[in-house]
């Protein structure tokens, strides 16, 4: 049986492309159900920001997608993950139903089962590294090392589509030396938007080390949450219905997007969303 929640679109939100990692392994593994996806571009970088911006930005971007009738939101950003899950939950989850599901557990989960040695690197932007989200996630577990690093210029190729070249190997030579010489076994890519990049950064890091991102884990997480709260879209409900929106230039989004998800990517619309200037103090936001 089918109704108008179970019929609603799973809300996914990014900063920019990465979260499309996340939106493809959840049509990979729920082809049924109606995707609504949230480039905020026009506020790219997430990372760079602090905390308490990265969380105004993330609830405008929440807030319109409720407004869209989502049944879900996915905080497909680690960024935004660790700057908003708690008040997320409580805003959208307690007050209104609508479950939340975020990036940085799924990838935690999935590191410490992969690891052998018990050594894990994360890398991830500024401000997920400066929260202390992975570690918080990660060392849950006795006899678990972390060593993190920023690794910010990573989203800056992964928006403009580049994955090889001499200046993107390089830059990932500087950013994961700290890391590989940790001997970790296991690399988090602690960002969305890395795993464009896992070519160079698996080349980089070498054949024995495991990179781990959050989009499978994180789509197994949605996956949970549908079934359990009975609000899965019905196969006889027709088609589902793919939306792509930026908040800022579309063009060079709609180029990446078709690369990675194929003719899922019928059109991608503009729309409006509050821009914070990075530079600007932010207000606090109920
Ligand atoms: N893809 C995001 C993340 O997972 C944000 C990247 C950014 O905007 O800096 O952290």
């Amino acid at each position: 049986m089918n109704n108008a929640r179970n019929d609603a679109p799973i809300g996914v939100f990014d900063s920019g492309v990465g979260g499309l990692t996340v939106a493809r392994a959840i049509i990979d593994q729920l082809p049924n159900e109606s995707v609504t996806y949230v480039g905020d571009t026009a506020n790219c970088p997430y990372g760079p920001r602090p905390i308490a911006q990265v969380r105004e930005l993330a609830l405008n971007v929440m807030d319109q997608l409720v407004a869209d009738g989502v049944k879900m939101l996915v905080i497909a950003c680690n960024s935004a993950s660790a700057a908003v899950l708690h008040d997320a939950r409580e805003r959208y989850t307690t007050k209104l139903g609508i479950p939340v599901i975020e990036v940085i557990r799924p990838a935690a989960r999935s590191a410490l089962r992969a690891t052998r040695n018990g050594k894990i690197g994360v890398i991830a932007t500024q401000a997920t590294v400066q929260s202390g989200a992975y570690e918080d996630a990660l060392l849950t577990v006795p006899d678990i090392e972390v060593v993190s690093a920023p690794a910010p210029r990573f989203v800056e190729f992964a928006e403009a589509g580049i994955t090889t070249g001499s200046e993107l190997i390089a830059t990932a030579r500087e950013y994961l030396e700290p890391i590989k010489s940790a001997g970790v076994d296991t690399l988090v890519l602690g960002c969305t938007h890395y795993p464009f990049l896992s070519g160079a950064i698996g080349y980089v890091m070498g054949e024995d080390v495991l990179l781990v991102s959050s989009a499978e884990e994180t789509a197994k997480d949605v996956y949970r949450a549908l079934t359990e709260e009975n609000i899965l879209r019905s196969s006889d409900a027709g088609k589902p219905v793919y939306q792509f929106n930026v908040t800022g230039e579309s063009d060079s989004f709609q180029v990446l997007a078709r690369r990675f998800l194929g003719p899922k990517v019928a059109h991608v619309s503009h729309v409006d969303v509050p821009r914070i200037d990075s530079r600007t103090s932010t207000q606090e936001k109920l």
